[in-house]
């Protein structure tokens, strides 16, 4: 067996700076990208200055690496170099947008170039307008900026700082101003006093809570500037609590297959680290026993579904492989913890009585499913050795049909075990006996009705007799027939024809019945042997009746 690899060299040339030899190229900054108000001051910082001891603005001066801008708009796939202007200008590590404008929006590539060497990193920016920012309150100013997180104990006092004014003192040329409100007011009472830029609450109060903000003002070389940061402002305690599963809230499970068990917790903002974990009968799952059947879905990280002002909504599922009776007397129980205080659950289980689903529907479906509960395997209370004898006119149109149709589903997808004689196999001698024996060893005789069907000294007739005869003698056999075409009841033999009242007729209908789900198989389901399809093994079709004295041959779909 030869195998061939194929390896792919991709050599990564930049488009930026063609003049350069090379160029390292660090890809986007993994900070996330930077979002800015339109109309507002915004400015991108270039990441290669996030770690001053590997480049800052002094040690590339004295390398001579000259920073520059490229930006790539959204939906182009060429960057250019930034058009400085009056509004878009560089500023050491920044890049100035005073204002950002809607066509801002996009990648921006900050690179370091000198003679012998260049590094570049890109970076995303979105430029909002105020009505794609989500808002609590409409009287709320619109922040592009996710906000950030206070605690201020109960009763006690603390600073609010408005994020980025330094910022703007850096760039502004005249004075900065800061104006702050909460709940669309002005904070300004005995407890809450502006102090120059910042906010200083003096007694915490509930009212205080929420978010604040800041809405800076300034002005450089002629240019009004402003731009809207937000801080929420929570006090403790702040205890965790499961909204699921509910303190009365049933979860129901089906046996034998996986159960899901959820949980969701909802951890208010708080300083401080949380855990939400599954325990089965008080034990964390890294010290049950059987510890393979019990997983979580995300092993290391439960999934938060919501995050609103830092307040989380965080949900861990447990996995029960092959749910079983006695889980249901195990305990699962739901914990939560935060450095306030913790909360357990236990979730109620209870097995599922599964409905019909609308593919079964009515009839036969409902029967199918009622015989799956309370049905026996005849596997268990007989010794025979097939579910299916199958019994047809050989050389005959329904021979096709049973050969490929019928032994095909029965073996392969519904997991009977099926024997049929081959044609082949049949010499005259000890037939009889042999035709006897294996109909005997079957649980059912299925006959293939069609206008051949059973002629005189035919196998198909021997077959049919050792059938009405197992059946007649209670010898656990029962003859289905199934009609393939329709015939006249004229036609039948007359074994046939005196059975026919007690034997059930399933009849083919040609492309409306080659759905497994159609009536054909239910209706077949029904007068066959019980299996759970789900607990079949593929192997089960392969029994075939072999005998020593017959040549069998397999057929294969
Ligand atoms: C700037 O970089 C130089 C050389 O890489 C280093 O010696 C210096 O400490 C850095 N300065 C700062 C403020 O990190
Ligand atoms: C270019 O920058 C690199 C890396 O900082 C430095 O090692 C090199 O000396 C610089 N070359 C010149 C000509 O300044
Ligand atoms: C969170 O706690 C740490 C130390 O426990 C402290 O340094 C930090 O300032 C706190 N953050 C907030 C937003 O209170
Ligand atoms: C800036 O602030 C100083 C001191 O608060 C004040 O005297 C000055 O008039 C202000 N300048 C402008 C342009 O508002
Ligand atoms: C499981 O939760 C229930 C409350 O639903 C609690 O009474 C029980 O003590 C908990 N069990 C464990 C082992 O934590």
């Amino acid at each position: 067996v030869c195998v061939c690899v194929c390896v792919c060299v991709c050599v990564c040339v930049c488009g930026v700076g063609g003049g350069l030899p090379m160029c390292y190229d660090w890809g986007e900054a993994s900070e996330g990208g930077v979002s800015v108000l339109e109309g507002e001051a915004g400015w991108l910082f270039c990441p290669l200055f996030s770690h001053p001891s590997v480049y800052n603005y002094t040690s590339t001066r004295k390398d001579r690496l000259k920073p520059v801008w490229y930006h790539l708009p959204e939906g182009h796939d060429v960057e250019q170099p930034v058009q400085y202007s009056l509004r878009v200008s560089r500023d050491r590590e920044h890049l100035l947008l005073l204002p950002a404008a809607a066509a801002d929006t996009g990648q921006y590539i900050c690179m370091l170039s000198n003679q012998t060497f260049c590094i570049k990193i890109a970076i995303r920016l979105k430029v909002l307008r105020p009505d794609e920012v989500v808002r609590d309150e409409n009287c709320d100013p619109p922040v592009a900026v996710a906000p950030s997180q206070k605690i201020i104990p109960f009763q006690t006092g603390g600073l609010l700082d408005c994020p980025d004014v330094e910022e703007a003192r850096k760039m502004a040329t005249g004075n900065t101003t800061v104006t702050w409100t909460h709940k669309c007011t002005s904070p300004s009472n005995i407890h809450r006093q502006q102090r120059g830029a910042s906010l200083q609450i003096h007694v915490m109060l509930n009212t205080y809570q929420g978010p604040y903000f800041c809405s800076v003002n300034y002005e450089r070389e002629g240019l009004k500037l402003q731009f809207t940061r937000s801080v929420i402002v929570n006090f403790l305690p702040k205890l965790p609590s499961i909204h699921h599963p509910g303190k009365d809230q049933i979860t129901t499970v089906k046996r034998n297959s996986d159960a899901r068990l959820v949980c969701t917790a909802l951890f208010p903002y708080l300083n401080s680290s949380w855990d939400i974990w599954w325990t089965v009968d008080g034990k964390r799952l890294d010290k049950l026993f059987d510890q393979h059947r019990f997983s979580r879905t995300s092993r290391w990280r439960e999934e938060t579904l919501k995050n609103e002002h830092g307040d989380r909504t965080v949900e861990s599922v447990l996995l029960v492989q092959d749910f079983q009776s006695q889980d249901l007397k195990r305990e699962f129980n739901c914990s939560v913890r935060n450095a306030r205080g913790f909360e357990t659950r236990r979730a109620q289980l209870e097995e599922e009585v599964s409905l019909p689903s609308l593919e079964l529907g009515c009839g036969l479906g409902l029967l199918l499913l009622y015989r799956s509960w309370f049905g026996t395997d005849e596997r268990h209370t007989d010794d025979k050795e097939y579910d299916v004898y199958i019994s047809y006119a050989r050389n005959s149109e329904e021979e096709h049909f049973v050969l490929f149709t019928l032994r095909g589903v029965l073996e392969n997808e519904l997991g009977f075990s099926v024997c049929i004689f081959d044609r082949d196999s049949l010499p005259g001698g000890t037939i009889t006996d042999e035709t006897l024996s294996f109909v005997a060893r079957s649980r059912r005789l299925l006959v293939v009705v069609s206008p051949g069907y059973a002629s005189r000294g035919s196998q198909a007739l021997l077959e049919l007799q050792a059938g009405i005869d197992g059946m007649a003698l209670g010898g656990h056999l029962r003859v289905i027939l199934v009609q393939y075409k329709p015939i006249q009841r004229q036609c039948w033999v007359r074994e046939l024809r005196r059975a026919r009242v007690a034997l059930v007729l399933v009849r083919w209908q040609g492309d409306k019945s080659r759905e497994l789900t159609s009536r054909f198989w239910k209706r077949l389901r029904v007068e066959l042997p019980l299996r759970r399809v789900s607990m079949l093994s593929r192997e089960k079709g392969s029994a075939l009746c072999h005998d020593s004295s017959f040549v069998f041959l397999q057929y294969f779909i």
